[in-house]
């Protein structure tokens, strides 16, 4: 997976770039639970401050996240240094260090030149050479770092601030009796588990909570004690049932799937070739979350709260949108593709991948076509809700560093 898996890179109609508009909207209602996680954050006496992005894609969401933790984190300095907050915090702000990191296959020489042209982290119009300047305007400098969040990365207790968007619901692998044609566990007829055999999602839920587990552990040491950790995660309501991962509405349902039978039905792909591709998500309960969390045991949970049955999308530009089936149907199918292009394109070649999203594209737009002539239909298209979860931790102070009774 590691070796193929991202989003579309460059700034082209498909990319991540374009298309992450979505998840931009969501991220930007974070602000208000940034701000207040940011006040929980023990402040290094000394720099630098340390501040980890895991799943920063091509850049553009994460930048704009990133600024708005930099600024936020140096309003809570320039707070204490004005004598407004209480308690011990260090008045005098030290520079910060940002890494951006995401797997190998990522583009990042377009998150590198997006970070080029960015004013904070070069300092906007007063920065000068020297680190005391450095340390005093609302700017930072930046490294970025290909591996798997699923491995440490990361020096141990070096990092203060973590964040993670829209990045911890994709899985390291697809469980291999998932894709073996002689097991019970094979995905025959579909490539992902929405309403599938319970007992595949089985296989996805044993996966994920590996993988989750190996997250949290793998933080655990890398975070400095009183460090943040703030995660958005694709998440489900329906706790027992993770079959029932999301709205059938929602972007892998069966729209999609249909896509695939057309593909195969005018013999572009065989069966096989079908059977053998799985989308590596899984979407968590919020149960499933909390138990890795306590299994780890390094961190203090200061929030954890789940948003059901959000839309990704104002409600009065989706309905906007839905007017104009045609252009909503390739803007949807383009932010599929977005994300799931890399790995299709890895699995079955571009040109089959193209058929796939040309008969994608035409299965959208049938279904907003009927939507459009039924008022209550189209009140309840709910093709950009998605549950998610939040998720603020606080690294506690490990056992050895606690100061001795003697
Ligand atoms: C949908 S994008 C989210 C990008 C950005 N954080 C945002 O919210 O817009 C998910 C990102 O997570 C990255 N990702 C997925 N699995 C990963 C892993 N195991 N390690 C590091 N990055 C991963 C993907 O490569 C992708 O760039």
């Amino acid at each position: 997976m590691e070796k193929v898996f991202s989003m579309v890179g460059g700034d082209g109609e498909f990319s991540y770039h374009q298309m992450g508009v979505i998840q931009a909207y969501t991220i930007r209602k974070l602000e208000p639970l940034l701000v207040e996680a940011i006040k929980h954050l023990s402040l290094p006496e000394h720099g630098p401050l340390h501040i980890a992005d895991f799943g920063c894609s091509t850049g553009k969401n994460s930048i704009t996240c990133i600024n708005f933790i930099v600024k936020s984190i140096a309003e809570r300095y320039a707070k204490a240094a004005a004598g407004e907050t209480t308690g011990h915090d260090t008045t005098c702000m030290p520079e910060m260090l940002v890494f951006f990191i995401d797997l190998p296959v990522n583009d990042f020489n377009h998150l590198i030149q997006l970070l080029a042209s960015n004013k904070a982290e070069n300092g906007g119009d007063s920065i000068g050479v020297d680190g005391a300047d450095v340390a005093k305007v609302n700017n930072y400098l930046s490294a970025t770092r290909g591996g798997s969040f699923y491995n440490r990365l990361l020096p141990k207790e070096s990092m203060h601030f973590a964040i993670s968007t829209w990045a911890l619901h994709w899985m390291s692998q697809i469980p291999k009796r998932v894709t073996d044609p002689n097991s019970p566990c094979y995905n025959k007829g579909r490539s992902w588990i929405l309403g599938g055999d319970p007992l595949i999602a089985q296989e996805f839920a044993q996966q994920s909570q590996l993988d989750l587990d190996n997250f949290f552990n793998c933080r655990a040491a890398e975070m400095a004690p009183g460090g943040i950790v703030f995660v958005l995660l694709g998440s489900r309501q329906d706790a027992t049932n993770p079959t029932n991962q999301c709205d059938p509405d929602f972007a892998p349902g069966p729209d999609y799937e249909n896509a695939w039978n057309d593909l195969i039905a005018d013999g572009v792909i065989t069966t096989d070739t079908r059977d053998t591709f799985n989308i590596p998500v899984y979407y968590r309960s919020k149960e499933e979350v909390k138990t890795s969390i306590i299994k780890c045991g390094a961190f203090d949970i200061q929030y954890l709260q789940s948003c059901d049955d959000e839309s990704l999308c104002p409600k009065d530009e989706l309905m906007h949108m839905l007017q104009f089936p045609q252009s909503f149907a390739k803007f949807y199918s383009a932010w599929a593709r977005a994300m799931m292009g890399p790995i299709m394109e890895a699995h079955m070649g571009l040109q089959a991948t193209n058929e796939f999203f040309i008969r994608h594209q035409r299965r959208i737009a049938a279904h907003a076509t009927s939507v459009l002539s039924d008022p209550k239909a189209q009140e309840e298209y709910k093709c950009f809700n998605l549950g998610f979860l939040l998720v603020v931790l606080k690294r506690k102070v490990p056992k050895s560093m606690e100061p001795s009774p003697f």
